[in-house]
């Protein structure tokens, strides 16, 4: 029986890919037989983990886009196309959290900022992805990474949670939406990954406690865990799932 976990003959576009959960899970599609187009803003951590790709024996392509934009992020879809002749995976991975504190004191740029990059260039590149999906009559996934603040109330960080949630209702309305052109569409909300972005949170020991205290594992997770479940959802193996959000979160949420 052919394997049902791969990405054979497969392109993924992966935004944030220039280090943590984007990164992994880039280099998780590469291994398993994707051709992998990675984008974030500045070029040189891309080229870096690109060259590390090919090396690796993989087929990698780095393009900087800005994925608040949706001139860029329809660009980037473009230029995706133009470099392997299609997308089949989209993989919207690329978020911000400029500000850390109560909701109400939150300023005007800090919150459309958040849900710019976290939502508009979420739906904006899925836009593109699925209109050149079915435009080829092709099947398709897109995965959305959200976040466990999406689900929860999330003290110090509401406006991020709030685009968080936002991405969730999104993912199940296209999932509708998209479904009878066989593109299938899901979230993953991690709890805490060991990366830069979740520096501030693991970094202090108060908020490192009191989610340790709530999660099952009793460990941070690393981005490889959140790229498994992202090679999934991407792949056969995720053939008749869409609209979910997978938690994957070591129990925080139990
Ligand atoms: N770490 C956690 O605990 C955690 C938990 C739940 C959910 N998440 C979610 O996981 C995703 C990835 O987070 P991470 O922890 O892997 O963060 P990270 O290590 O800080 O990586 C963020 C990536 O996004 C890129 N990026 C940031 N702003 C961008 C923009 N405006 N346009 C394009 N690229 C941009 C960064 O590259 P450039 O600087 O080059 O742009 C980088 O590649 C996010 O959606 C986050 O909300 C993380």
């Amino acid at each position: 029986m052919e394997p049902l976990i791969h990405l054979r003959d497969k392109v993924a576009i992966v935004t944030g890919a220039s280090r943590g959960i984007g990164e992994s899970i880039a280099r998780t599609f590469a291994s398993h037989g994707a051709k992998v187009v990675l984008a974030s803003r500045k070029i040189e951590g891309l080229e870096a983990v690109a060259a590390s790709i090919r090396k690796d024996g993989g087929d990698a392509f780095a393009k900087a886009c800005h994925t608040g934009s949706r001139d860029q992020v329809e660009a980037l879809v473009e230029a995706a196309v133009a470099r392997f002749g299609k997308v089949d995976v989209l993989v919207n991975n690329a978020a911000t959290n400029p500000y850390f504190g109560p909701m109400m004191s939150i300023d005007e740029a800090a919150w459309d900022k958040t849900f710019e990059v976290n939502t508009k260039g979420y739906f904006f590149a899925t836009r593109a992805v699925a209109q050149h999906l079915m435009a080829r009559g092709a099947p398709g996934s897109i995965v959305n990474v959200a976040s466990v603040a999406g689900l929860l109330a999330m003290p110090l960080q509401g406006v991020y949670a709030m685009t968080k949630a936002a991405v969730i209702s999104m993912t199940k309305t296209l999932a509708m939406e998209l479904g009878t052109a066989g593109i299938r569409v899901n979230a993953i909300a991690p709890g805490l990954v060991d990366t830069k972005f979740a520096g501030a949170l693991t970094a202090n020991p108060e908020i490192l406690q009191f989610v340790m205290d709530r999660t099952a594992l009793k460990k941070v997770a690393q981005p490889i865990d959140i790229a498994g479940m992202a090679l999934l959802l991407a792949s056969d193996a995720g053939a008749y799932t869409t609209g979910a959000t997978m938690v994957v979160d070591g129990g925080w949420t139990l």
